[in-house]
């Protein structure tokens, strides 16, 4: 008997992560293989058309799993029964705007698109949050949703996990598959800290087989951390197909679980684990189980490591501090 469709709603649908992000979920790959999707669509009004075009071309992929489009411009609608939610739209930092204002003009999306999510979802909702800055959007978006369990709001540092995996497979010779283990903590900015001091690279510790801090600390950190910006400066625009890639990792493993001896990234709320204030939506390494996760407990954190998880935390507290200001939360 056909599953009922999942429903997966995706906000800022018309813009480049939401081009590359549609198909990959429409194909199966968000959920697996054997579960059917409704998407549902939120642009804003003068994005209608463009999301229709988008819609158009999923039409056109005839994709077996694909239940049905909607589109919308009202997040009362569009988060309507949302099983999992994806908030990729956002206001991008222009010039002259200060990190105050760009929390301000974010507050005016997820503070409503919260609302709507605690009134609208359905009771097993999962929320992502893509837009920029994507930690504290989700802190703004979960004060608004206070009937929605807490947990259920995420942020997403997968991209940052991956781009790690990545770098370390190059230093290593490693393929990514052998990599298990590595961890970004803290805030999807420049301060995050990609850690790989619990790492294994072919079942062996990750910085005991490199054994050169100055790597770590001149180049590996700081290449993880700033690709986005690197990104944006060679493209001319910011990264769209691999954040995409990162929203649909996420998820997934969030649903279908880590695989047995590994653990991924996800920004959560902290139960005030490793000396993170609880409630700050922090990266944390993760495993997750039968749809749940669970924040890894109990690693030794050495001294390289704690000034720079407490560095992106004090930002993060920073952030909560100003959108508290503003009324935000
Ligand atoms: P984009 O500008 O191409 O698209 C954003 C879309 O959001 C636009 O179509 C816009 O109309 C829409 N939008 C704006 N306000 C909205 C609202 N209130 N409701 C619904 N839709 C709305 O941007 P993009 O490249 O797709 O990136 C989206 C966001 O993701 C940005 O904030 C970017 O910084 C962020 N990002 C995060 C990561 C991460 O790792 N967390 C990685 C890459 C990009
Ligand atoms: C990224 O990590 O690629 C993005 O968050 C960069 C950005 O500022 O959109």
């Amino acid at each position: 008997m056909p599953r009922t469709p999942v429903t997966v709603t995706v906000t800022g649908a018309a813009g480049q992560i939401g081009y590359a992000l549609l198909f990959r979920i429409a194909s199966g790959q968000l959920l697996g293989p054997d579960v059917p999707v409704r998407l549902r669509l939120l642009e804003i009004t003068p994005a209608l058309a463009a999301a229709e075009g988008t819609a158009m071309e999923l039409d056109d992929c005839a994709f077996p799993l694909l239940a049905g489009i909607d589109i919308t411009d009202d997040a009362n609608v569009a988060f309507d029964g949302a099983n999992v939610a994806l908030l990729v739209g956002a206001r991008p930092r222009t010039k002259g705007m200060e990190r105050g204002d760009l929390l301000e003009a974010n507050g005016g999306i997820f503070k409503p698109q919260g609302r709507a999510i605690n009134d609208h979802a359905a009771d097993d909702v999962r929320v992502l949050v893509v837009g920029n800055p994507a930690n504290t959007n989700a802190l703004i978006a979960q004060a608004a949703a206070p009937d929605v369990p807490a947990e259920r709001f995420t942020a997403m540092t997968r991209l940052d996990h991956n781009r790690a995996l990545s770098q370390l497979a190059k230093k290593t010779g490693a393929p990514v598959s052998e990599i298990r283990r590595l961890t970004i903590w803290g805030n999807h900015s420049a301060t995050q800290y990609p850690d790989i001091f619990h790492a294994e690279v072919a079942g062996k510790n990750a910085a005991e087989a490199i054994g050169d801090e100055s790597w770590l600390a001149d180049e590996f950190i700081p290449t993880v951390a700033k690709r986005g910006a690197a990104i944006i400066e060679a493209r001319g625009a910011s990264s769209a197909a691999s954040a995409a890639n990162a929203a649909v990792d996420h998820v997934y493993t969030w649903v279908n679980g880590t695989p047995e001896g590994d653990w991924t990234s996800m920004a959560v709320p902290s139960d005030g684990s490793y000396g993170v204030p609880e409630g700050l939506i922090s990266s944390f390494p993760v495993t997750c189980a039968d749809g749940s996760y669970r924040i890894v407990p109990d690693l030794a954190v050495n001294d390289f490591s704690r000034v720079r998880i407490d560095a992106s935390v004090r930002e993060l507290s920073e952030e909560r501090e100003a959108v508290r200001a503003l009324g935000l939360i």
